[in-house]
């Protein structure tokens, strides 16, 4: 059953709605020259909340909303996200003159779950597109916002951007967002999640933001380094140009071989420590 989302007139909402870019027409119906914008709200009417649930619910897809349900209230959604990790959740929608229509919803966690040691390692998740809405363009201008309210979150003390998916669709978007100003994202491994009782095992990116990249780098300066120092150099260097794959799994070898070589005995290990911290925290599959 597809679902049609009703146009709210935007008076409906808590005003609490930020425009995006001008959405270039063409969304709401056929006549193309008129001006549509893509807002993003806090808020939803329980109506389309409950639409936007039960559409979710009978998708073959990995949202982890299939494991809330399709009854409760907004609250409650929020309630059950926060239970597992701080997070905030956006609703997308495409507006034109006073009318809006809900396109799509994404979040944004903090961190990977509570007592997660290291801030600045934030989780994009919970991305659903309105299936008449897809194949438009519009994951890349939601991963866009959701990053952009990262930088807006934590500053320079932003480290790090995770997303996990199995969406072929996204990983061609992950693999070349085109974002200006925001790094590229590598892929980390593989991460196993239970959704509506059955285990599936998703693709796990990380952006790693430039001065936290520099740091770790820092870390394996040097002169003569030891081979293993080498590969690390160069699983890390790969990741600026190349479509490497599971790169938490190198840089844990790389590691665990320069710090019995005392690579790191006289340096500062910090920000690698962290990663792989992540990267076991998520966890990785085969991560041990
Ligand atoms: C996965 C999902 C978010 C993608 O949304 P979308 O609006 O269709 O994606 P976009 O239109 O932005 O397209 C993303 C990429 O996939 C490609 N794509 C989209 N539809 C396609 C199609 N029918 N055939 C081939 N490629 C397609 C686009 O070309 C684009 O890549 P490009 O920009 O490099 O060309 C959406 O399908 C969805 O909500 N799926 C169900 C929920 C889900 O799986 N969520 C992910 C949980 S992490």
């Amino acid at each position: 059953m597809a679902m049609q989302t009703r146009p709210r007139r935007s008076t409906d909402f808590d005003g609490d709605e930020t425009a995006l870019v001008s959405g270039g027409g063409a969304f709401f119906g056929s006549d193309a020259a008129a001006a549509e914008q893509l807002v993003v709200t806090r808020s939803i009417n329980s109506e389309d909340l409950h639409q936007l649930l039960e559409q979710l619910a009978g998708e073959d897809c990995v949202h982890n909303w299939k494991n809330f349900g399709s009854d409760g209230t907004l609250e409650a959604l929020l309630r059950w996200e926060n239970d597992l990790r701080p997070t905030e959740i956006f609703f997308f929608y495409l507006k034109r003159d006073d009318l809006m229509r809900m396109v799509a919803v994404g979040a944004v966690a903090d961190r990977l779950m509570h007592g997660f040691p290291h801030p600045g390692f934030c989780v994009l998740g919970r991305c659903y597109i309105i299936p008449e809405f897809r194949g438009r363009g519009l994951y890349r201008r939601v991963l866009h916002y959701r990053l952009e309210y990262c930088r807006e979150r934590f500053g320079t003390a932003l480290s790090a951007v995770h997303l996990g998916s199995d969406s072929n669709w996204i990983a061609r978007v992950v693999a070349n967002h085109q974002l200006p100003g925001w790094p590229r994202f590598i892929h980390l491994g593989q991460e196993q999640l239970t959704v509506a009782g059955k285990a599936k095992l998703v693709d796990a990116y990380l952006m790693l933001l430039p001065e936290y990249l520099e740091k770790i780098r820092r870390a394996l300066a040097g002169p003569r380094p030891p081979t293993c120092v080498v590969d690390l150099r160069h699983a890390l260097a790969a990741t600026e140009w190349d479509d490497v794959r599971n790169v938490g799994a190198a840089v844990r070898d790389g590691f665990e071989r320069a710090r019995a070589y005392g690579w790191f005995d006289q340096r500062d290990a910090r920000e690698i420590e962290q990663l792989l911290t992540f990267c076991r925290s998520v966890p990785l599959v085969g991560f041990g």
